[in-house]
């Protein structure tokens, strides 16, 4: 018998059922009951983050156990459904002894579904067909994935999965953030996702160090930090690893970039201009860094260096390296600085650094400007000029001991461009400035925007209606273009526009 149909409606009364592994009196009885009915729940090694396991009151007795989950739908319902399914998967757990990690297999799976079927009837609630579909899916959920967002990390089309404590979950679609009914059942169980989430990688979170950046199995990028910085509970936030990485045809056909664009970028990454993708959180920085670094002609030796490897690059000779957090003692860690001065022992031709955050942008200004041209990077700011200042800042964290003045013209010495990506409010990314840094006026960095993004108004539906258009101007690295065989139509540039409605 399939196992839905042995699962469907209410406990058949002719049907011989397993008895439970473990002795445990009914749960109506165990709900009025005082002794714990509890099987023992496996211990977590010392070693690992002393994130507490079990799912407090949850667990003790079936939730409702006094008889049927009616209601078809509400908060309520699928409260207690929530509850029931952890209080089935604390007793799956429990029969498994000291094995705490199930994966997936044919075998692993007849075992689940004869033990849920087992405690589904020992629970004694009656639930529709659809209703134990569902319970049967949160139960496998919790066993094999990161419990209640498993539906969301299955989704291709969510893009980020915001956690915001127990009762709060968002979500990213199609560029816009929205709320989801889900909720997971306590701060507990939400901890036991991230210990989930963790354990395999030998990372920890406590109240001693309350955050860390982590890597599903699929690449997605975790970060989780709880009580006592993350107030309102434990927080986790992914960005879940896109299988198919977006590509500057997919950049031209959204309209974050224009073909002229693109053939503009690519002309000036063939020709080892140094290159610096700007723009706020979430705006598609490491995006278009891919694509830009996939223009680099396949016999140059790339360098890539990242805190999580995001980057996804078609050519052959590339040398990946990842920053390494320290040890539980405190120590081994190892820097992006440290990457970007290994790096320069290693040959490259070309070095592109996921993102600069801090000291290291003096290491990669001084490698820019002593003959690695040809870099790529990205940083967090909301314009180029922002951007200018922000890699002046971030140089000074190095700690060398240099005048402002002297980091200021090796920012204008080192970069020739700034791309700036934006996420506008309706969800669209799209390049707002490319922006030649042309030199030092005094004491101000020059800067000339090649291509701006005008805002021309909204659609009925909201949806904001832009132009990407060229300034008019060429830019003064022109020759360097040519010189590498780049010949651009002086139509790439557009006519001089009065810079009026920029936006
Ligand atoms: N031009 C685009 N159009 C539509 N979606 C995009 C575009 N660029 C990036 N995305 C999507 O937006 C999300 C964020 O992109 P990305 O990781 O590149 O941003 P980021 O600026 O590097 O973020 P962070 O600041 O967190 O590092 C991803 O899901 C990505 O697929
Ligand atoms: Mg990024």
């Amino acid at each position: 018998m399939s196992l839905l149909k042995r699962l469907g409606g209410a406990p058949q009364p002719n049907e011989p059922s397993t008895p439970p592994s473990a002795p445990t009196p009914p749960p109506a009885e165990a709900a009025h009951s005082t002794t714990p009915t509890e099987p023992p729940r496996p211990a977590m090694p010392a070693s690992q983050p002393p994130v507490q396991s079990g799912f407090g009151t949850a667990a003790s007795a079936p939730p409702a156990a006094s008889g049927v989950i009616t209601s078809d739908a509400g908060g309520a319902t699928d409260q207690r459904i929530l509850e029931l399914s952890l209080w089935i998967v604390d007793r799956v757990q429990g029969s498994m002894g000291n094995q705490t990690e199930l994966k997936r297999t044919a075998e692993s799976e007849r075992m689940l579904q004869d033990r849920f079927t087992n405690y589904y009837r020992q629970s004694g609630i009656n639930l529709s067909d659809a209703q134990v579909k569902k319970l049967y899916e949160m139960v496998t959920d919790e066993l094999f994935g990161f419990g209640p967002i498993e539906p969301l990390l299955r989704d291709d089309a969510v893009s980020e999965v915001m956690v915001n404590g127990p009762n709060t979950v968002y979500v990213e679609q199609r560029g816009r953030v929205s709320l989801t009914p889900i909720r997971f059942a306590s701060d507990d169980h939400v901890l036991k996702v991230i210990d989930r989430i963790i354990r395999p990688l030998g990372r920890r979170i406590d109240r001693k160090w309350p955050m860390v950046d982590a890597r599903l199995p699929d690449g997605s990028r975790v970060n989780a930090i709880i009580p006592p910085c993350s107030i309102d509970g434990p927080t986790i936030t992914i960005r879940k690893f896109s299988k198919k990485k977006l590509e500057v045809t997919d950049l031209i056909r959204f309209g974050s970039m224009t073909e002229q664009m693109a053939e503009f970028l690519r002309a000036c990454v063939v020709s080892r201009l140094n290159i610096v993708v700007s723009g706020g959180t979430g705006s598609g920085k490491t995006t278009l860094l891919n694509v830009l670094s996939n223009f680099i002609p396949e016999e140059d030796r790339i360098v890539t260096i990242e805190d999580s490897a995001e980057l996804k690059l078609g050519q052959d000779h590339v040398v990946r390296l990842e920053a390494k957090p320290a040890e539980i003692d405190g120590t081994g860690r190892v820097s992006i600085n440290d990457l970007v001065i290994n790096s320069l022992r290693m040959r490259p031709e070309r070095i592109v650094i996921g993102e600069c955050r801090g000291g290291e942008t003096m290491a990669m200004l001084q490698a820019m400007n002593t003959g690695h041209d040809g870099s790529l990077t990205t940083l967090h700011a909301n314009t180029p000029r922002d951007a200018c200042a922000r890699m002046e800042t971030m140089a000074m964290m190095a700690g060398m001991d240099m005048p402002l003045k002297v980091i200021r013209e090796q920012v204008a010495s080192a970069v020739d461009l700034i791309v700036q990506q934006t996420r506008l409010e309706d969800g669209q990314r799209k390049v707002a400035y490319v922006t030649e840094v042309q030199g030092m006026e005094g004491d101000v960095v020059v800067l000339q925007d090649i291509f701006v993004l005008d805002m021309k108004g909204k659609t009925a539906d909201g949806k904001l209606i832009t132009e990407l258009r060229p300034t008019g101007t060429r830019p003064r690295f022109t020759s360097r273009l040519e010189a590498h065989g780049f010949k651009l139509p002086p139509s790439i540039f557009g006519a001089q526009v009065p810079g009026q409605g920029r936006w």
